[in-house]
């Protein structure tokens, strides 16, 4: 029913040099694969050869950020126009990097994701809880809300084009997935609450991407769960082969 969606997120890495060669040994690997939503989210300086190298193909082109003005005095910011003029249709919004280093709040992340929105790019909303605040037996609280505050005042076809990443942030780089039953009980939560806010039809069409040092040996059976619906890949996307063996892994 929902079609499985798999993201690389480079992060700030690979020069424009280094992120042809990577697209060439991503797009020969999934070439033909179509039951597996497939995107890679670069940094900025790369998007305008990626989007040259992804012309055509089954990889759609993501961004990292995006801000919620049209134009003006943002320094080192970027917008959905610029990012549209290069061929991005996905873009992540509030990953936990950018919360915890630079500021981003669940304020900020609902205006990058209206004006993603209201631009046509389909935003990729990440969520998730830290490691002390799931000792604290607060994961729920927390991830809850994240999605009501970062999703505040979405309406109609909006919820359509949302994709939700969680995220737990003690899983992120460290080489600790969260077992299955924990990222599926997450995700479960999450889709009651879409259910509250969005209806449950449009909650049952929403795609939310497990993440977290999800590699080739784990991603089959972390997106078998019910309610896993494709990953969010840091590590494991900088790698032609095994960012394609988690695509595959996402085949049902
Ligand atoms: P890793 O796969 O490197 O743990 O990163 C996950 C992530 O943050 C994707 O956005």
């Amino acid at each position: 029913m929902r079609k499985p969606i798999v993201a690389g997120n480079w992060k700030m890495n690979k020069t424009r040099a280094e992120a042809t060669a990577l697209l060439a040994g991503i797009k020969a690997e999934v070439a033909g694969l179509s039951a597996v939503e497939i995107v890679a989210c670069v940094p900025f300086t790369d998007l305008d050869v990626a989007g040259q190298a992804l012309k055509g193909t089954n990889i759609a082109l993501g961004a990292q950020n995006i801000h919620w003005a049209e134009k003006g005095a943002f320094t080192g910011e970027i917008s959905a126009a610029m990012l549209k003029e290069l061929g991005v249709t996905y873009v992540i919004i509030g990953h936990s990097e950018r919360r915890q280093y630079f500021g981003e709040t669940d304020e900020s992340v609902n205006k990058r994701t209206k004006a993603a929105l209201a631009a046509g790019l389909q935003p990729i909303v990440c969520v998730g809880e830290t490691l002390a605040e799931r000792e604290a037996g607060q994961t729920t609280q927390v991830v809850e809300r994240q999605v009501r505050a970062g999703l505040a005042g979405l309406t109609g076809a909006d919820w359509d084009k949302l994709v939700i990443a969680y995220e737990p942030v003690w899983a992120i780089g460290t080489g600790k997935t969260a077992t299955t039953a924990q990222a599926q009980e997450v995700h479960a939560c999450i889709r009651r609450l879409l259910g509250e806010l969005a209806g449950a039809e449009a909650a049952a069409q929403i795609r939310i991407q497990y993440g977290g040092s999800m590699k080739p040996d784990n991603a089959k059976e972390l997106i078998s769960q019910p309610d896993i619906d494709g990953g969010l890949i840091g590590g494991a996307s900088l790698e032609a082969k095994s960012f394609a063996d988690i695509v595959r892994g996402a085949l049902r």
